[in-house]
């Protein structure tokens, strides 16, 4: 496994030019401007922002990727294999969001997955519980259930966060104690069910800020963060990825 990944979801945030600016001042700064950073952008920036960063180190990263592979009639949709065309390297699937809002489930989650690896694009596949599904204790059994498509997978690099959506734009962090059951729990678990850990990379996201990056970059078994509000300020993102 390479270094720790630091990935910026700007959500739907942004316009043409913050968006370019934002991206310059990241580009100014070697603490982001390396291998190991991301950011994923919305869609419609994702063609610009790859000019803007060609020949640097920092990677483009789309927020979501179309369950249909082949071109065709899928109107609005965006295919792996035009990411994969103007040079993203990552694609979120199944962000907290996407399940809460587009009723985005295993199945299509699968297929997400599988397009972005047969584009060459890396899917990090975003799982985690809910409040009442931690307040039932319940919060392994559905994480597992969100893993259960990994062994789907026979070939090809993959990512996972682990985002529980009660700690996402809450300011409400989960204790160092919580993040490190939890990655520990997924490690354990893709070596049981795939066979192998040490390959995937395993993010933590919810609330992560400057003040906290470090404590939950040194975690262990975290390999990296999955950043929302704090990326859209260039020197917040730069202090959380100075931690990775
Ligand atoms: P916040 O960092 O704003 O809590 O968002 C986390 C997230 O959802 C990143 O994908």
């Amino acid at each position: 496994m390479s270094g720790k990944l630091v990935i910026g979801n700007w959500k739907m945030n942004t316009r043409a030019d913050s968006a370019q600016a934002l991206a310059s001042a990241l580009l100014d700064h070697a603490a982001t401007n390396r291998e190991g950073v991301g950011i994923a952008a919305p869609a419609v920036y994702l063609a610009a922002l790859a000019q803007t960063l060609k020949g640097s180190h920092l990677a483009l990263s789309a927020q979501d990727v179309s369950r249909f592979a082949a071109d065709g009639a899928y109107t609005g949709e965006t295919s792996a294999a035009m990411l994969a065309d103007i040079g993203c390297r990552y694609a979120l699937v199944g962000h907290s969001e996407r399940r809460q809002y587009f009723g985005e489930d295993n199945a299509a989650l699968l297929q997400k997955m599988r397009n972005a690896i047969a584009a060459g694009v890396t899917p990090v596949l975003c799982v985690g519980e809910m409040l009442e599904q931690r307040e039932a204790g319940q919060y392994l059994e559905i994480i597992a259930a969100q893993l259960a498509i990994l062994p789907e997978l026979t070939d090809g690099d993959y990512v996972i966060a682990y985002e529980p959506v009660w700690a996402i734009g809450t300011g409400k962090v989960a204790t160092l104690e919580q993040i490190a059951e939890i990655h520990a729990f997924i490690k354990n678990w893709c070596l049981q069910n795939i066979g192998s850990s040490d390959k995937i990379r395993v993010l933590y996201g919810g609330s992560v800020k400057a003040e906290n990056a470090e404590a939950i970059l040194a975690t262990e078994n975290v390999d990296g963060a999955l950043v929302g509000g704090a990326s859209l300020d260039a020197d917040s993102f730069r202090v959380v990825c100075q931690a990775a």
